[in-house]
């Protein structure tokens, strides 16, 4: 949710710590600050805006000092002001802390700390500070472990002491924190990629333990002050990678990144021959996988509406029950669960603290729990016992879109391999990944429509309202159509199952209300087809996803755009690309911020 950025080594820090939180402000961008000691004394910056704010609030100031800490916040407590932007800093000045994260008990602590202290803001984060502090006797590691011993909650913190400023002390508790492994030098951050210019070679801290970053080492503990085995692993990610290859924002490079992308995530992966999957990651048997009866698909947001797909591909193939459920829900309410349930968590951050939660109730409660994930060594990858990497490459604008796809394909990989341990004959698996292997040309076609789908999009981007219809499969189509439109362009959108129209909804249709509806040649085809005459007779303007030769698509709407065929199952993979362009020339076109829509994070690690 905020972005954590911490530096010590011989270079001069402010420039790779302003760097870094560049790199970081798709996780939170409403205010920011960077403290660094100079040699002297602990200076400290923070400003309302994004990190372009920050550097003119330094203005000429050029600290020299070679360890400091940064932070780009998105607010849980306390509005957006300087005063409760971090980093934060106690009674007095030396010792400085960011924080990502909730301290649940922070308002009784407060009370504890008493009115002694000077208070300068509304959020948990200086109660920490203050605590901290309170328990400071010239050995900040001791001080952090005391203080969040009396600590509720969730925290990725980095704390640093003028009294001792070649150390960093970071401790974990729910945020994600990286250490980057440099030559005399470390990197701390929220993830990996402030550091990646620098060094690719990580740790990633786990829940309870507390690091202490110095120039020439670095030191792991549990809270007890015990020293804990951590292994070096390498981000195969490179900068170049994370940057925007030439497209004008992270949004369209992610929309267009998607048929490379694909590619990478069934790659090694595939058995054309035998006509399977090898997912190893599910660490089950064959005996284990054919066992189970029930499938439960986990998510939030994007990654639920791939989870929605993923029901259809297992009851289609596999013939087990399969259910999805809104992670956020799923905790509070009592789910039937048992060893022989499998649970898969959907997450591309891999942070997202309603899907984690989920996830340790499902395990808690006697299901077998997985990981479908994007960043390599995120928590919900490390707590399941086993999964898959969609090997999506970072995403970094707040819009999911090659994740989904390649969510999507992990799940009909994972689909066919159960099958073919049950009733899926060679021939029908053959057939299905041979489809899956035409999906990055047909991507590629489909992308070379953009300017096409960009005049529909101005054409439509002034409209109040729209609606997104699909029929089975496609119904997941137009709930991920309808997000997208709604979280980047702020237009209100719903998406509806197209036979659910009669029941209400079509009480909205009129000519100032278009409507989106998928339309490709299925099972479903004519009955999408009587849905979309509905609309039209009620004067809509609809734009229509159709199959290309599809002649009588052209009758029906205003807009027509067509894609290539594919098996059934695999129509969203293609069919989404549409709407994901739609949606980004829509916010565009009204001049929003498409890599960083308003109210949103990139990795929502509160409740
Ligand atoms: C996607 O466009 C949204 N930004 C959001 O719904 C996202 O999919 C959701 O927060 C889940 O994130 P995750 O995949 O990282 O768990």
């Amino acid at each position: 949710m905020c972005g954590i950025v911490g530096y010590i080594g011989t270079k001069t820090a402010l420039p790779i710590l302003l760097q870094g939180l560049r790199r970081l402000e798709y996780r939170g961008y409403d205010s920011a600050g960077v403290a660094i000691f100079d040699g002297a004394r602990m200076q400290r910056t923070r400003a309302v805006g994004k990190i372009d704010q920050l550097s003119n609030a330094m203005g000429k100031s050029n600290w020299a000092g070679s360890s400091g800490i940064a932070h780009t916040r998105w607010a849980t407590h306390g509005g957006v002001t300087e005063a409760n932007a971090h980093p934060h800093i106690a009674c007095s000045d030396d010792l400085v802390i960011v924080h990502n994260g909730i301290i649940e008990n922070y308002r009784e602590l407060k009370e504890k700390l008493g009115p002694a202290h000077r208070w300068t803001s509304e959020t948990d984060t200086e109660v920490l500070a203050h605590l901290i502090e309170s328990h400071y006797t010239g050995d900040l590691t001791r001080a952090v472990q005391t203080a969040l011993s009396h600590v509720r909650g969730t925290y990725g913190l980095v704390a640093m002491h003028a009294q001792n400023p070649h150390t960093l002390i970071a401790a974990r508790m729910g945020s994600p924190l990286v250490i980057g492994i440099g030559e005399g030098e470390h990197y701390v951050a929220s993830d990996a990629t402030p550091m990646l210019a620098y060094t690719k070679k990580v740790v990633f801290l786990a829940d309870g333990e507390i690091a202490e970053i110095k120039r020439e080492n670095v030191l792991i503990m549990n809270m007890k002050h015990e020293p804990v085995k951590k292994y070096v692993e390498e981000i195969d990610w490179d900068e170049a990678q994370a940057e925007k290859q030439g497209f004008p924002d992270f949004m369209l490079k992610e929309i267009f990144d998607q048929p490379s992308v694909f590619e990478d995530a069934i790659r090694g992966r595939i058995d054309v021959e035998q006509g399977t999957a090898h997912l190893g990651g599910i660490n089950m048997t064959e005996d284990q996988m054919r066992a189970i009866d029930r499938v439960l698909f986990i998510a939030c947001g994007t990654a639920r509406h791939a989870g929605i797909i993923a029901k259809y591909a297992f009851e289609r193939l596999v013939g087990i029950p399969a259910e999805v459920d809104v992670a956020s829900e799923f905790r509070y309410r009592d789910p039937v669960l048992n060893e022989k349930t499998l649970v898969f968590g959907i997450s591309q951050s891999g942070e997202t603290a309603d899907t984690l939660a989920a996830l340790r109730e499902a395990r808690r409660k006697g299901a077998l729990v997985r990981g479908i994930v994007n960043v390599v060594g995120s928590t919900i990858a490390r707590e399941t016992d086993g999964g898959t990497y969609i090997h999506a490459g970072p995403e970094l604008a707040v819009a999911s879109t090659k994740a989904f796809t390649n969510m999507v394909a992990i799940m009909l990989l994972y689909a066919i391999q159960f099958a073919r341990l049950r009733r899926m004959t060679i021939s029908t698996g053959i057939k299905l990944l041979n489809a899956l292997k035409e999906v990055p040309r047909q991507m590629e076609h489909i992308l070379e429509q953009n300017d096409c789908i960009k005049t529909y999009a101005e054409k439509y981007a002034l409209y109040k309202n729209m609606l997104f219809l699909g029929r089975g499969i496609n119904y997941p189509v137009a709930l991920e159509g309808s997000l997208k439109l709604k979280e980047i362009s702020y237009i209100h959108s719903e998406a509806f199952p197209g036979g659910e129209m009669k029941h209400g909804p079509i009480a909205l249709i009129s000519p100032d209300f278009p409507v989106v509806c998928v339309m490709t040649q299925n099972q479903l085809y004519d009955k999408m087809r009587s849905n979309v005459e509905e609309i039209r007779a009620r004067g809509a303007h609809i734009i229509l996803i159709a199959t290309e030769g599809d002649a009588a698509a052209r009758e029906l709407a205003d807009d027509v755009i067509c894609v290539p065929e594919t098996h059934e199952l695999l129509e969203p993979l293609l069919n989404t690309i549409p709407l994901q362009l739609f949606a980004y020339h829509s916010a565009v076109v009204l001049g929003r911020d498409v890599d960083r829509p308003r109210n949103l994070a990139k990795s929502v690690t509160v409740e």
